[in-house]
């Protein structure tokens, strides 16, 4: 038993280790690229601040001239372009190359953060009350090695899979839109690390529309790493990896230590003479209205850490120790016991994408997808040892279960509404057929009339007594891409978006959710929320980020036709309306009552959605097939229980459903 692990944030270090991956982690081996090293006139001291915020103390002296290390131009920084005045601070520790993290799934033992010390001292103090002894020194040299390597290394010329964008050279509106994407690049001492939401010179009270956010940065990431520019999406995922481990408190509670923050700003903090320094200032929620829980942040982090390993080459950052202990925190957050009763995730209302009161609380479809592509990209990235082969075996168990309910239980065509048309209600029993005991009452008048013949989808939601119908399109497309859905389910929900195309594209691309809430049930369900009025923002409003998702939906099914009439539709009007955040009204007519503009993931969307019909080799890294192996789990554990026959073929053959 170890009682306290002290973790004091350490002076930065340089390093030039990069880890390599064992054969059985990857299909293929990339070595890298010798330029992918350390800058060594570049060393920061990292630090523990006040007041909640996190950083690489860089000192910047107002008095001197500008001096950009960065790859992007000193213009786009949107901080300060003053010369970043380095404090030469290096010590000669060498890093602790363990991986040797043990997991705490489905385990009794715990950890828990707090703060000692006072106001102005704020080490980060882990008191284990397990027999673990490994996951709070990994921490603690988890920041260490993070500090030591986040910003130092020169990434030029790391790409080695050899992506790049346009075949047929950048169209007038390409070129306007790397121009506003490349203004919307944030940095934090002199290196690129992020990309505001969003960068509208005519608004008065950004609000929190000036910080980068982990899901937004979703399309700029993929657009920078299309375009084999990886440096800044490296920065992303090193920096968001420290504001995990950091001490974070709503109220007088601390949220679990593998929570990612919903957004970050970096913030300029005045020293004397004339200089300053820049720090991270995460939200995890306790400013976000409504207080909302970023659960979303922590399964795009591994989606993208993915991405960045396939699109590169470069597995050597996943294989990194503090980044496999980042990937196991958040597992261990997503798959620790509570008290469910589905392979699903808990959440609460507003947890992802829609983060206002939208009647999404209990296991929204949104989260479930994530959920599922976070589990596939992990079981992908993990370095299997000792230390981490019970997570392992957790995530694959949690991916077959989460599959059969998904796909089970959230599945709605014309005949399954027909079969929930005729229920039986109140049955008592494990063999019941309506097992949620759904009444038939629910099925929406609306439903009856929309579905078409040929097509389905997955539901909103699902709990007992209660199915929310409504399609929510992210959910859906995130699981034709991650294969949440079988084969089969995936063609079906695009040939729906086909069929109900004036509902689900109309003049802008995409319905967020389909259809709005109105009048009493907006009234009870949003709280007559003035903002999310029906047919406008999250109530239904069209989110042209949703490009990209849909074009990667309609890759992965072999039918780019359909995005690219999505994208030519969108092209048009994109830039005549100063890339809005959102449109308005039924089929998307008006630019959103309360949009931004030069929103960046609706230009970082446009962006990749064009990168990657142009490179369909590159789309392919980024979806997942069936996996009939944790089909066959899946089957083998219903046919304990008497309901299926076990095989790969009877799994092949049956797909579950
Ligand atoms: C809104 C959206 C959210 C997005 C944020 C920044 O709050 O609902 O999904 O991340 O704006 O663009």
């Amino acid at each position: 038993m170890k009682p306290y692990c002290r973790i004091l944030l350490r002076r930065c270090r340089n390093s030039d280790f990069f880890g390599f991956r064992s054969p059985n982690c990857h299909h293929s081996f990339t070595p890298v690229p010798s330029n992918f090293r350390l800058n060594s006139d570049n060393n920061r001291k990292f630090n523990s601040f006040p007041h909640g915020l996190l950083g690489f103390r860089c000192v910047i002296d107002r008095t001197q001239k500008p001096n950009c290390a960065s790859t992007f131009g000193c213009g786009q920084s949107r901080v300060f372009s003053s010369r970043v005045y380095v404090i030469a601070d290096v010590s000669s520790n060498f890093r602790n190359y363990s991986t040797s993290v043990e997991t705490r799934v489905n385990e009794n033992n715990f950890e828990r953060v707090y703060v000692q010390g006072g106001m102005n001292v704020k080490p980060l103090v882990v008191e284990r009350i397990d027999k673990d002894e490994n996951i709070g020194r990994d921490v603690e040299s988890r920041l260490e090695d993070n500090s030591e390597n986040v910003n130092n290394e020169n990434l030029e010329g790391l790409n080695p899979v050899g992506v790049l964008s346009t075949g047929k050279g950048e169209s007038d509106v390409e070129t306007e839109a790397w121009k506003l994407l490349r203004n919307a690049v944030v940095t934090y001492c002199g290196s690129p690390i992020g990309t505001m939401a969003a960068n509208d010179p005519a608004d008065k009270q950004p609000l929190n529309y000036d910080q980068v956010f982990i899901r937004d940065f979703l399309p700029s990431g993929l657009a920078f790493l299309l375009k084999g520019e990886a440096e800044i999406v490296r920065n992303f995922l090193l920096h968001t990896l420290q504001l995990q481990s950091w001490e974070k408190t709503v109220d007088c509670y601390s949220p679990g230590q593998g929570l990612m923050p919903a957004s970050f700003k970096v913030r300029t903090v005045p020293l004397d003479e004339n200089k300053f320094e820049e720090v991270l200032d995460p939200d995890f929620g306790e400013s976000a209205i409504g207080r909302v829980a970023p659960v979303d942040s922590g399964l795009w982090w591994i989606i993208l850490l993915s991405a960045y390993g396939k699109l590169t080459g470069d597995y050597a950052l996943q294989e990194r120790m503090d980044v496999q202990t980042g990937i196991k925190l958040i597992l261990n957050l997503c798959l620790s016991d509570g008290f469910d009763m589905f392979p699903s995730l808990l959440v609460t209302d507003g947890s992802c994408m829609i983060d206002r009161r939208m009647g999404i609380h209990g296991h929204p479809l949104e989260i479930q997808a994530l959920f599922y592509s976070a589990l596939r990209c992990s079981r992908e990235m993990l370095s299997v040892d000792d230390g981490s082969k019970n997570l392992v075996r957790a995530i694959n168990n949690r991916l077959s279960a989460l599959s059969f309910h998904i796909r089970e239980y959230y599945w709605v065509d014309m005949k399954k509404i027909n079969e929930i048309y005729r229920y039986k209600t109140e049955e008592y029993s494990t063999d019941a057929t309506n097992k949620f005991n759904i009444y038939p009452e629910q099925i929406p008048h609306w439903l009856v009339d929309w579905i078409p013949e040929k097509g389905g989808y997955l539901i909103g939601n699902l709990q007992p007594a209660h199915m929310d119908f409504r399609f929510f399109t992210l959910g859906n497309l995130w699981s034709i891409v991650s294969s949440l859905g079988t084969p089969k389910q995936n063609e079906a929900i695009l040939n729906l978006i086909e069929a109900k195309w004036d509902d689900l594209m109309g003049h802008m691309p995409l319905k967020i959710c389909y259809p709005a809430l109105e009048y009493e049930e907006w009234r009870i369900i949003t709280g007559s929320d003035p903002k999310n009025t029906p047919w406008s923002y999250h109530n239904g409003g069209s989110w042209p980020t949703l490009l990209w998702q849909f074009t990667l939906a309609c890759m992965k099914m072999g039918r780019p036709e359909l995005a690219r009439k999505a994208l030519d539709m969108a092209e048009k009007r994109l830039p005549v309306d100063s890339w809005p955040e959102y449109y308005d009204t039924r089929n998307g007519k008006f630019i959103g009552k309360q949009a931004r503009l030069n929103q960046t993931w609706s230009i970082a969307g446009f962006l990749t959605s064009k990168m990657l019909l142009e490179n369909p080799e590159m789309a392919s890294l980024l979806f997942w097939e069936e996996d009939y192996e944790l089909l066959e789990v899946c089957v083998c554990a219903l046919s304990n229980s008497g309901r299926k026959k076990c095989s790969r073929g009877a799994a092949k053959s049956q797909i579950l459903i």
